[in-house]
C-alpha cells in the first residue's frame, strides 16, 4: 500500500505494532522458561497474558476504523528479539542473563511506548476517539511493565549479577 494520507500513514503504523505485539507473544514464553528470578518469571508471564488482550485491543482498533487485522513486517522489533534470543542461547550465568534479558525486555517497552505515543497522537488528529482509549490502554499497560523490569532489576537481578 502506498501511504498518501495521515489516514494511511496510522493505519501503516497500526500494522507495525499489531506485527510486532505478535511476535513478542511468540518470544515470550522462552523468556519465561529462561528466566531464573521468581520476581522477573511471573513478571514476564502477567506481561505475556496483557500482550494476549493488546493484540485483541488492536483488532478492535483496526474494525474501528474498517481496516483488516494485518501485520506488517517491523524490522525494529525482529533486530531487538533477536538480541533477546542471543543472550538466551550465549549467557551461561543464570543471573547475568536474567540481567540481559531483563535488557531486552526494556527494550521491547520502550519501542512499545515510542510506537503507541505516535499512533495516539495520530488517532486524536484523525478524531478515532475510540482508537486513543483502546491504544492508551496498551501504553499504560507497556509503561507499566517497563517500571516493574526497573524495580526488578533495581531490587535483586543487577546486584547480585555484579556480585
Ligand atoms: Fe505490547
Ligand atoms: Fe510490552
Amino acid at each position: 500500500m502506498t501511504v498518501k494520507t495521515m489516514e494511511d500513514l496510522f493505519v501503516e503504523t497500526l500494522k507495525d505494532i499489531y506485527y510486532a505485539e505478535k511476535q513478542i507473544l511468540k518470544a515470550l514464553p522462552g523468556m519465561v522458561k529462561k528466566a531464573s528470578a521468581a520476581k522477573l518469571k511471573e513478571a514476564l508471564e502477567t506481561h505475556r497474558e496483557e500482550t494476549e488482550g493488546q493484540v485483541g485491543r488492536l483488532e478492535k482498533v483496526f474494525k474501528m476504523i474498517g481496516a483488516a487485522a494485518r501485520g506488517k513486517k517491523c524490522e525494529a522489533i525482529e533486530g531487538i528479539l533477536a538480541e533477546a534470543k542471543e543472550h538466551m542461547s550465549d549467557i551461561e550465568d543464570p543471573e547475568v542473563l536474567d540481567a540481559g534479558m531483563i535488557g531486552a525486555a526494556q527494550a521491547v517497552e520502550h519501542y512499545e511506548i515510542t510506537r503507541y505515543g505516535t499512533l495516539i497522537a495520530w488517532a486524536k488528529q484523525l478524531g478515532h476517539d475510540g482508537a486513543v482509549e483502546l491504544l492508551e490502554a496498551n501504553l499504560e499497560q507497556e509503561k507499566n511493565a517497563d517500571r516493574l523490569l526497573s524495580k526488578i532489576a533495581e531490587a535483586t537481578v543487577n546486584r547480585k549479577a555484579a556480585a
